[in-house]
């Protein structure tokens, strides 16, 4: 068994380190809807994490509550060895957590470069006074946001759609969008909500290639949701799976694929 702050190296040569988040018995209510019942897991600096589950299970609910978006009714969340209090949205948006959403929330009629630069906008320390009457530090802040988006843009290989409106993208290029949108904030936590849902085989390819270059080349640490388990196979360090709230699977891909809860509840069902 690993200790929370040991790090190890996986078979592709990845080294992943202590743990950078802890749920600790996590109850989440929606009135009466019981979404998450009382669940404990941790993310590893460094690693790709995957929650999987049949649809319902509280795999969004759970990704929220990472976010700080939802403050659960019981149970603590621990981030960088902190407890970490209820926040406010400006405040869950400058922890250095980051994500896309199931459903593409873009804005359809700005252009692919506009859309990225929204993802900075927490980045931007000058207030509306200096941006009227002192231009130098809203200029400067403009010039760093522009470099931190060109060089996603590349990375991305999204160049010839820059000046493209959203709304006029095929839905793998949406996808990817959103992605740049959430890597030009720079997190150190990326949360994926489907990333590759209602996706053809190739652009699939393509986004878990970006996945993996993402953790590799920027150290980003990610957890995402998915339900093709190919690409959660392919893809993850370690696997969550869910069910109607409850934990029913935590550790390897091959423990999680040989574990008969598992295989009762989702992996011996058909499903999209
Ligand atoms: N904002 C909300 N208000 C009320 N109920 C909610 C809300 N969000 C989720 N739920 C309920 O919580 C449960 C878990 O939903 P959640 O969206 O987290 O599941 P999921 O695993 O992401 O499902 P899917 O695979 O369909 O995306 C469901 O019963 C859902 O109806
Ligand atoms: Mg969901």
């Amino acid at each position: 068994m690993l200790d929370a702050s040991d790090s190890y190296v996986t078979e592709d040569g990845r080294t992943i380190g202590g743990v950078v988040m802890e749920m600790k018995n996590i109850t989440l209510r929606f009135g009466g809807v019981v979404a998450i019942k009382d669940i404990s897991f941790d993310i590893r600096q460094g690693e790709i994490r995957a929650i999987i589950g049949p649809n319902g299970a509280g795999k969004s609910s759970m990704l929220n509550v990472i976010s700080g978006f939802y403050n659960p009714q019981e149970g603590q969340v621990f981030y960088k060895g902190k407890l970490r209090p209820s926040m406010r949205p400006y405040q869950v948006a400058r922890q250095g957590i980051a994500r896309t959403f199931q459903n593409i929330a873009l804005f359809e009629g700005m252009t692919v470069l506009d859309n990225i630069m929204t993802g900075r906008l927490h980045h931007s320390k000058a207030n509306l006074f200096e941006q009227a009457f002192w231009k130098g530090r809203a200029e400067r802040e403009e010039v760093a946001n522009r470099e931190v988006v060109e060089k996603i843009i590349d990375f991305l290989e999204i160049q010839t759609i820059r000046k493209t409106p959203v709304g006029r993208l095929p839905y793998g290029l949406k996808k990817r969008v959103e992605l740049a949108r959430a890597l030009a904030a720079e997190p150190s936590i990326l949360l994926l909500d489907e990333p590759m849902a209602g996706m053809n085989v190739e652009e699939k390819e393509d986004m878990s290639r970006f996945i993996l270059d993402v953790n590799d080349e920027f150290g980003t640490t990610i957890a995402l949701i998915e339900h093709d388990m190919g690409v959660v196979m392919d893809l993850s360090d370690r696997v969550v799976v869910m069910d109607y709230g409850k934990k029913i699977g935590d550790g390897t891909p091959d423990e999680v694929r040989n574990n008969q809860d598992v295989i009762d509840a989702y992996l011996g069902v058909a499903h999209d």
